[in-house]
């Protein structure tokens, strides 16, 4: 059985039609395959862009939460006593008067407690201006000499 002319003819006609088809099928697919795409990194692209935005705030929330959190701390007297002054007022280390000895302590006072809050904040002889740590407030030196004259047995006046 031979295929007369006119056949082939539509055979090779129709072949091109199908090779057509699924040509324009798999342009068809790719194209949307790439809006897809596109459309994927273009939520992706937001999603970046929000966690970008989040990410360069997040230092300055951080600082902000850090200033919270490390604002000035109200400590007691004897805090900060037991947290400095005690490594030499405690034993008398270099001539320091002993904190609960009224002898070391009466004469000191005697000088006015101004004069001690003076010398506790801006050094005398051999005791360091502020015991050393220079974030001491007026307040906390006050307190602090305040306990120590209290452990003492004397009075601020
Ligand atoms: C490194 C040791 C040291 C530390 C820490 C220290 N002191 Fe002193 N302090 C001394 C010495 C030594 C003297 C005695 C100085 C003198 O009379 O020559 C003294 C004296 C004083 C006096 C008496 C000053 C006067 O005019 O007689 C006060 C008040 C005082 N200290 C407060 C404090 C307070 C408050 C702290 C803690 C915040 C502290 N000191 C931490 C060593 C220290």
């Amino acid at each position: 059985m031979s295929a007369n002319p006119q056949d082939k003819d539509t055979m090779v006609t129709l072949a091109m039609v199908l090779g057509a088809l699924v040509l324009l099928a798999a342009v068809i697919f790719l194209v949307s395959r790439l809006f897809v795409v596109a459309e994927k990194n273009a939520i992706k692209g937001e999603i970046d862009t929000t966690e970008r935005v989040a990410e360069n705030l997040k230092p300055v929330a951080e600082v902000n939460a850090g200033k919270v959190a490390t604002g000035p701390v109200v400590r007691s007297g004897k805090e900060i006593y037991e947290g400095l002054c005690v490594n030499c007022h405690g034993a008398g280390v270099l001539g320091a008067p002993k904190a609960g000895n009224k002898a070391d302590w009466a004469p000191r006072l005697a000088k006015g407690f101004d004069t001690l809050l003076d010398h506790a904040t801006n050094g005398f002889n051999a005791m360091p201006a502020k015991g050393g740590d220079p974030t001491l407030t007026k307040a906390d030196l006050e307190k602090a000499i305040t306990f120590m004259l209290e452990k003492s047995g004397l009075k601020k006046k």
